[in-house]
């Protein structure tokens, strides 16, 4: 008996799809419906009231909550909108006009990631991009040889999105102490998946997102800032939420908060901020480490199938080091998947990588069958030419 099934009966979208897709879009908590008609209700009763009400703390009250799955304190991670954000946010933090004006990060980044990083050149920061060689992860001994006393920051994926290999932090996080470096994690792909705890890794700072493990919808991205960096961080990247004074509406220079809330800027994304709860709420009742044991018994099972049938693997084969998601490469991969999409089978497909499907704790055992089973009909078949057709 698989007792994270019960949890199937809070996700509407599993009553009529067979849904792989949870590194892409994690299915929508039921719970979420009522949460946005609390956002309507209160907006339409409380009117301007709602800020003080609740409103105004949302982005750390909604960070506490994610705090515990990623084993921060209250009070230590602040909301944004994205990831992308969140990684502008930190680099803005940082002086690259002197002799440390090093990025590193490698060429399996999120491209989003990589576009920030590159912009910062034109503040004098010089990126240093650690090539992988087989297209699934990075060898270690590269990324610590690019980290050196000219290093300001690394920017590194806990798991790299398009096959799922997890990369160790905590060699990169010691590496870059030693030489005075930073480490921001991008760890999109982990958190609600892989469990992660930011004080053991004594990471920098950690950001992600909701949109995929997490089951929060879009326009909710977090930031973790190690507390003691914090009194040294002035972000450029900011606004009036982040002064210690907001509602003084002082003229001139922002003086910075002392508490987390320097790592906030304008206005904050209410609605985005009550759809998230949910799924933070429900992730964190389920339990990572649940997750993980699931995840693992179920993406070994969809390798095995896959290659039982000859299909390529872009994705570690050791569960140990690949996080959530499969990708599988079929010829025709990208129709095939749209051609799935259009059976209620939800996956993604991804240049390089293939069809990527990820099963979560709500995923039943016989769904994997049914998905590998459907790819194979569809090659058959060759009902992927209508979508070949359509280019
Ligand atoms: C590892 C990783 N980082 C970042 C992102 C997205 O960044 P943003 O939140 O800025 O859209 C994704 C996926 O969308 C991702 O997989």
């Amino acid at each position: 008996m698989d007792e994270l099934l019960e949890w199937r009966k809070e996700f509407p979208i599993l009553e009529n799809t067979v849904y792989m897709i949870s590194h892409s879009l994690g299915a929508m908590p039921r719970r979420v419906y009522d949460r946005l008609r609390e956002y309507a209700d209160v907006w339409a009763s409380r009117g301007i009231r709602a800020w003080e009400e609740g409103w105004w703390e949302m982005p750390v009250t909604t960070g506490n909550l994610l705090a515990r799955i990623i084993g921060a304190r209250p009070g230590e991670v602040v909301m944004h909108q994205n990831v992308s954000v969140g990684v502008a946010l930190v680099l803005s933090c940082f002086d690259f006009t002197g002799r440390r004006n090093k990025i590193v990060y490698t060429d399996m980044e999120f491209p989003s990631v990589m576009y920030v990083c590159e912009a910062f050149s034109g503040y004098g920061a010089r990126s240093e991009v650690v090539a992988s060689e087989d297209g699934l992860s990075v060898p270690m001994e590269k990324i610590l040889a690019a980290i050196d006393e000219e290093t300001q920051v690394v920017v590194i994926s806990h798991v790299f999105f398009k096959s799922a290999a997890i990369v160790d932090p905590k060699p990169i996080v010691e590496r870059a102490h030693e030489v005075g470096a930073k480490v921001l994690l991008d760890a999109y792909q982990s958190v609600g998946t892989v469990p992660i705890d930011v004080k053991e890794l004594d990471v920098d700072f950690l950001v992600g997102g909701s949109v995929k493990w997490l089951c929060g919808g879009p326009g909710a991205g977090y930031l973790y800032v190690r507390p003691d960096l914090w009194s040294q961080l002035e972000p450029k990247v900011t606004g009036w939420m982040a002064h210690a004074r907001p509602f003084a509406f002082e003229i001139g220079p922002i003086e910075y908060a002392r508490d987390i809330r320097r790592f906030l800027h304008g206005s904050p994304h209410i609605p985005a901020l009550y759809a998230a709860q949910s799924g933070y709420e429900i992730i964190a009742e389920v339990g990572v480490d649940k997750i993980r044991q699931k995840s693992i018994r179920q993406t070994s099972r969809l390798i095995e199938l896959a290659e039982e049938r000859g299909y390529r693997v872009n994705t570690p084969r050791d569960p140990h080091a690949r996080g959530g998601t499969v990708a599988i490469d079929v010829p025709h991969a990208q129709a095939v998947a749209a051609e799935l999409n259009r059976r209620d089978v939800l996956v993604d497909y991804r240049p390089g990588a293939g069809i990527r499907l990820a099963p979560h704790f709500y995923t039943k055992d016989e769904e994997l069958e049914l998905a590998i089973r459907e790819i194979e009909a569809i090659l058959e078949t060759k009902a992927y030419e209508r979508h070949l057709a359509a280019g």
